[in-house]
């Protein structure tokens, strides 16, 4: 009989409100959370101790730092819900950069730090790569969202002088029902107006969100996982064969493209989440250990999409 595993150490959760840190909260027992709005962290996540923090203003109050062993950091400004104007590009930046800062300057002011810091990144620090295999020793790449994820991960490495061991998660597309893109794409699929987006061959680097619940406990506590890991599933597709894999899976057909110029007149900038082709592959997480769940889109958005009293547990 497998021993059962050990308790796991008392964490603390930035962004725990959004669509992964709730999910990722529900995983840990005994959380502690800092958001900007304590009473909703606390609805969304009733058994965790929540704390205020705006991560912008300065750095987060020290009693929520005390006897926590790991952070996981991942509060930053929606990239998908609105156009990119100056202001909304000035927030994903500053809530991301000096964000992490403010977070750093808290753990550099403790007697007795965590361990452990794991923080968001993007796919997107790799910028626009064509068919390119991508992995966790390829250079970053250009363009606004490459720029916003080096800096943040820059900020994020501080910690290393602290003595911490820091990961920097670059996550890809998280398939979940709950929100994020999958959620933006089943409206038009459901009616039946589902298609390719721009040319269809750009990459999607996805990944299932237990897979990346996975993945973030696996860094937290896996000593040889530092540095950049990627939180992707093994096998990226083109958006053409995602595309055609949710038509099959909602038995919808998926035969209305939309070109690129119209996701630009629609998106403007923000077009560039889902045109630009990123074909990351999980090389940390498979050297360190880390078993997928889910390797096969369709079998993947099948679980997903499953009505719920349909899934096991
Ligand atoms: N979902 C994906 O597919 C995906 C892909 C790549 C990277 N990521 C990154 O992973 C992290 C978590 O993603 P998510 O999808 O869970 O994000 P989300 O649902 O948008 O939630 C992010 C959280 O960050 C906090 N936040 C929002 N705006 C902020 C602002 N202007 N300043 C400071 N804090 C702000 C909020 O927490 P409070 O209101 O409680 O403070 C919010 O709940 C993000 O940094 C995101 O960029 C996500």
């Amino acid at each position: 009989m497998q021993a059962a595993p050990p308790n796991p150490p008392r964490a603390l959760v930035t962004g725990a409100t959004g669509l992964l840190g709730r999910r990722l909260v529900a995983r840990l027992p005994d959380a502690v959370v800092l958001s900007r709005d304590p009473a909703k962290a606390t609805a969304s996540s009733p058994s965790a101790k929540a704390y205020a923090w705006s991560p912008e203003a300065g750095p987060p109050p020290a009693a929520a730092l005390a006897e926590v062993e790991v952070v996981f950091h991942l509060a930053g400004e929606p990239l998908g819900d609105g156009r990119w104007t100056a202001e909304k590009k000035q927030r994903i930046r500053d809530s991301r950069v000096l964000g992490t800062r403010n977070l750093v300057a808290g753990l550099a002011g403790l007697e007795r730090r965590p361990r452990v810091l794991v923080s968001a990144s993007a796919v997107g620090y790799y910028g626009d790569r064509g068919d390119e295999e991508l992995d966790e020793d390829s250079a970053a790449g250009c363009g606004f969202l490459a720029e916003v994820c080096a800096a943040w991960e820059r900020e994020a490495s501080a910690a290393e002088g602290l003595g911490m061991r820091v990961v920097r998660v670059r996550t890809g597309i998280v398939l979940s029902p709950e929100g994020g893109a999958l959620a933006k794409l089943l409206g038009p699929f459901r009616l039946g107006l589902g298609g390719k987006l721009g040319s269809g061959g750009q990459w999607m680097s996805w990944i299932h969100i237990d897979d990346w619940i996975g993945i973030l406990l696996h860094a937290s506590r896996e000593a040889t996982v530092l540095g950049p890991i990627n939180a992707v599933g093994p096998r990226p597709v083109s958006n053409a064969e995602l595309t055609r894999t949710l038509g099959r899976v909602l038995r919808r057909p998926a035969r209305l493209p939309i070109p690129g110029f119209a996701l630009r007149a629609a998106l403007g900038e923000m077009s560039e989440l889902v045109t630009t082709s990123q074909r990351v592959l999980p090389k940390v997480a498979q050297r360190t250990g880390y078993e997928f769940e889910h390797t096969e889109l369709e079998a993947a958005l099948t679980t997903l999409l499953e009505p719920r009293g349909a899934r096991p547990g």
